[in-house]
């Protein structure tokens, strides 16, 4: 009886409400009421997709999902993949498979205004220029190109042009991420002390992936800078990193497996982070940022929250953490594709700028040189063009 008094009125005279979180039932709710406001009104977009390996599989399956995109081309040099593709993704004959021998079918094919590229990053500086100076826009995997000169003459050409060039920085369309750097803006936690970020791959990338990947600071930890900056909303004025190469066939390409690194704002925050190559319990992804009123963080997720805990003699067992990229980061590339389309339909602002990207990439190569010369890099951004609030 006690409790009684707080019964309240019947929950049916209440108007039902659920948290803006639950952007998925959000979702769910625009499909049940069939809500136009919430879909593009605008054509489908004619796409061709460069590389379909990782990286592009992914993009095609939620392309495929997507009716703002119609896909034209697929270029990819491995040939006696593309009936097995074909099949597999029940393409008709009006998508053409390709190699990239034969891409200039793409860049001088009017009707396409789109094109993805996944393609290994040395190949993306060629395919963005030609596709950009062909008057379409561009959705490019990370990085950009191999180094900050390249990366700098495509944003060129996309502004020369008024083309879309946009980074696939994954990691900023996590709900859980972006979630937090909501709370970290809005002050939850304060002004912010540290922040670190934990990133281990998984599983470990073949020897032929990583020598074409441009080394570890460009192609991994490229997606840390950005993440710290992103949250943070500050350039580092300082840059310190430490690496190793523990497994043999990664010193023999001269780069490295094992990194930790120190980042030092204008603001006195510092970030942390600890990167690897290979996490032999899954792909291990977490951030944590500490202000002076609180503590903000996101944990390792698992494919099955709600399976009970195992417990036994020898402790307690969970469901394992997600096993690599695709899955952990499965409704970020759904997310990022939308951004982009609105981008591309909507005019909608695009949220990874240039400068952000470029800013990225002369982050990875300062702690590149710190860890190969054992200094710490200080960076001068007065010459940079950046705007003064990083946002
Ligand atoms: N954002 C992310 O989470 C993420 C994850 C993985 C890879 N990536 C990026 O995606 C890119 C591709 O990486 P991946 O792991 O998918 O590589 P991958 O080796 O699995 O696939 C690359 C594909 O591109 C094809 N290819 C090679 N040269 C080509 C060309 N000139 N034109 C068209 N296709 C070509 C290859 O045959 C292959 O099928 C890299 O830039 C990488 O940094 C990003």
């Amino acid at each position: 009886m006690a409790t009684k008094k707080f019964a309240g009125p019947s929950p049916y005279s209440l108007k039902a409400t659920y948290p803006e979180d639950d952007y998925l039932y959000t979702e769910y709710v625009n499909d049940v009421t069939c809500n136009h406001a919430s879909k593009s009104q605008a054509p489908p977009v004619m796409a061709a997709i460069f590389g379909l390996g990782r990286a592009g599989s992914i993009h095609l399956s939620n392309i495929m999902g997507n009716p703002r995109v119609v896909v034209k081309y697929i270029v990819d040099d491995r040939k006696e993949r593309f009936e097995e593709l074909r099949k597999y993704w029940s393409l008709s004959k009006d998508v053409c498979f390709i190699t990239s021998a034969e891409a200039d079918k793409v860049y001088k094919d009017k009707t396409v205004n789109v094109v993805f590229i996944g393609s290994p990053t040395h190949t993306h500086h060629d395919i963005v220029v030609k596709s950009i100076s062909n008057n379409k826009d561009v959705y490019c995997e990370k990085p950009i190109a191999e180094n900050i000169e390249d990366t700098r003459k495509c944003y060129e050409a996309a502004k020369a042009k008024g083309r879309i060039l946009f980074a696939a920085f994954n990691r900023r369309f996590d709900p859980a991420y972006r979630g937090l750097r909501d709370r970290v803006r809005k002050g939850d936690v304060g002004h912010v002390q540290i922040i670190k970020v934990t990133a281990r791959d998984s599983p470990l990338p073949s020897i032929d992936y990583l020598k074409n990947s441009g080394g570890v600071f460009h192609d991994c930890l490229v997606h840390d800078f950005d993440m710290v900056c992103w949250v943070l909303g500050e350039l580092p004025v300082r840059v310190q990193a430490s690496a190793s190469a523990l497994i043999p066939e990664v010193k023999a390409i001269d780069d490295f497996d094992t990194i930790a690194f120190l980042l030092t704002f204008p603001s006195g925050a510092v970030a942390l982070g600890d990167n690897s190559r290979f996490s032999a319990y899954g792909y291990d992804q977490r951030l944590e940022v500490f202000g002076n009123k609180g503590m903000v963080k996101v944990e390792n997720e698992r494919p099955c929250h709600a399976t009970e805990a195992l417990l036994g003699q020898g402790g307690v067992q969970l469901t394992p953490i997600y096993y690599s990229f695709p899955s952990r980061y499965r409704l970020a590339y759904r997310r990022e594709l939308e951004h982009f389309l609105d981008i591309v339909q909507k005019g909608t602002p695009m949220e990874v700028t240039s400068w952000q990207t470029l800013a990225v990439s002369k982050i990875a190569t300062a702690a590149e040189r710190s860890a190969r010369t054992g200094q710490a890099v200080d960076l001068d951004w007065t010459k940079d063009h950046i705007p003064a609030v990083y946002s």
